[in-house]
């Protein structure tokens, strides 16, 4: 580093940029005590779409370009802070960087798990590292605590809810009993959806913030195109109370889970889970992560996902660690060529289905039967008659299923699908004991 005051260059300044800005004016002091010195900093670029657009937090306007590489450029700025999401042009601004040997810190998590192949050896190549606190679960530290803390320890198994939105329109169903249309438009007025909800609600943006976890934990770079996701567009109000009156919730969880047999469980879904489990109990847009090292046991780690002051707070925290940057630091970089990761049909978990059947005699035998030939257990069913409509044609049949492997059940369920009492397709949700 080139001088005693480190120049920082943000790329973007959004809800996250300015609250990055505005940390930095708060507490700039504060951190530069805290750490002794070495963490002295200003921002001395700022990158941005439009010069004409009004901003509150006093930053100086000949700090601002429309031209981004200049945030990488500028020999005054010596860490480049990406925020401006997406996976092409934040892409090249961030493998510039690190290719004239300048720390980025970002929080694009759909970038590093879908291009971090690409970064990480650029990171490895030039020295340079890349921090991304920021990127999981807003400003809950968990990357920090994965890498650091927990440092000693075999990741056995982390379950993360890690979609804010995705678990406020699950518990906005679950307690108003709204339909999914109608909690996801709730959660897009509030400001919790992204503008583009697109990521939140298929699962994808948790599915990115696993696979990063996933990768920290188990050291090889898990490749997003072998990750098994379900998004929450097609939970129903009427699962979500079947759920309740067995005593569980549906929330979207994200599992990474190392097998005895060293592969690596990953996927994200919409899983049932016993309303007695500490995770049961998050809600709204909060975040949480439990992790269960072999030596710490369990950890549980809370708090807010998304938002500028806990999205800043994380990029603070980066920045303050690229600036006590050695050689031996390097952030993350993958430690393992490969690892191998479990096949969806492979995991075993219990289920439960839902049947939509004609009610006529002998469909619970018929649909047991199959069951059976897949040596498949049932432990429970529940099929509550409609008190509105007692002498219906149609029935829902619930079937609790002992564990087994996905593939089994998918085998089986082609099967019961040919029976002619099925009235439409099963829905199938997994019960997590964790
Ligand atoms: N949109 C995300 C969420 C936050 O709802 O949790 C950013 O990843």
């Amino acid at each position: 580093m080139s001088c005693s005051v480190l120049g920082i260059g943000l790329a973007g300044f959004g809800t996250v940029g300015s609250g990055v800005w505005g940390i930095l004016e708060e507490h700039g002091g504060l951190i530069e005590s805290r750490s002794q010195g070495s963490a002295a900093m200003e921002v001395r670029k700022i990158a941005v779409r439009d010069l004409s657009k009004k901003r509150e937090g006093g930053a100086p306007a000949e700090l601002f370009t429309t031209n981004l590489m200049e945030v990488v450029e500028d020999p005054l700025v010596e860490i480049v802070v990406e925020l401006i999401g997406g996976t092409e042009v934040a892409f090249n601004l961030i493998a510039a960087a690190l290719k004239v040997g300048k720390p980025v810190v970002t929080g694009n998590k759909a970038l590093l798990a879908e291009r971090g192949a690409e970064l990480f050896a650029i990171s490895k190549e030039t020295n340079t590292p890349i921090y991304f606190e920021a990127a999981v679960a807003g400003g809950i530290p968990i990357i920090k605590a994965l890498q650091q803390s927990l440092v000693g320890n075999q990741i056995e198994s982390i379950a993360g809810i890690i979609n804010g939105t995705s678990n406020y329109i699950l518990q906005r169903m679950t307690e108003a009993g709204l339909g999914y249309p109608e909690a996801l438009k709730e959660a897009k007025d509030l400001g919790y959806a992204e503008a583009d909800e697109t990521l939140d609600v298929n699962g994808w943006d948790a599915a990115h913030k696993a696979i990063l976890l996933g990768s920290i934990a188990h050291g090889f770079l898990i490749n997003y195109k072998n990750v098994y996701v379900r998004g929450i567009e097609k939970v129903t109000p009427l699962d979500i109370k079947f759920a309740s009156d067995l005593g569980y919730v549906v929330k979207l969880l994200s599992l990474v889970i190392a097998n005895k047999d060293g592969r690596v469980e990953i996927r994200t879904q919409p899983s049932f889970l016993s309303k007695t489990h500490i995770l049961a109990s998050v809600h709204g847009v909060f975040n949480a992560v439990a992790i269960k090292g072999d030596h710490s046991g369990e950890s549980l780690f809370y708090g807010r996902g998304a938002g500028q002051g806990p999205t800043a707070s994380s990029v603070v925290s980066d920045l303050v660690e690229a600036a006590r940057i050695s050689e031996t630091n390097m952030g993350f970089l993958p430690y393992k060529e490969h690892g191998s990761l479990v096949d969806i049909d492979d995991t075993a978990t219990s289920y439960y289905v839902r049947f939509s059947v004609t009610d006529r005699p002998g469909v619970i035998a018929d649909i047991a039967s199959v069951l059976a030939k897949h040596k498949i257990g049932i432990s429970g069913t529940h099929s509550p008659v409609d008190a509105d409509n007692p002498d219906a044609d149609f029935v829902e049949m619930v079937f609790l299923l002992h564990s087994c492997p996905f593939g089994r059940l998918k085998q089986a369920l082609a099967e019961v699908e040919n029976l002619d009492c099925l009235t439409s397709r099963p829905v199938v949700f997994r019960i997590e004991t964790l």
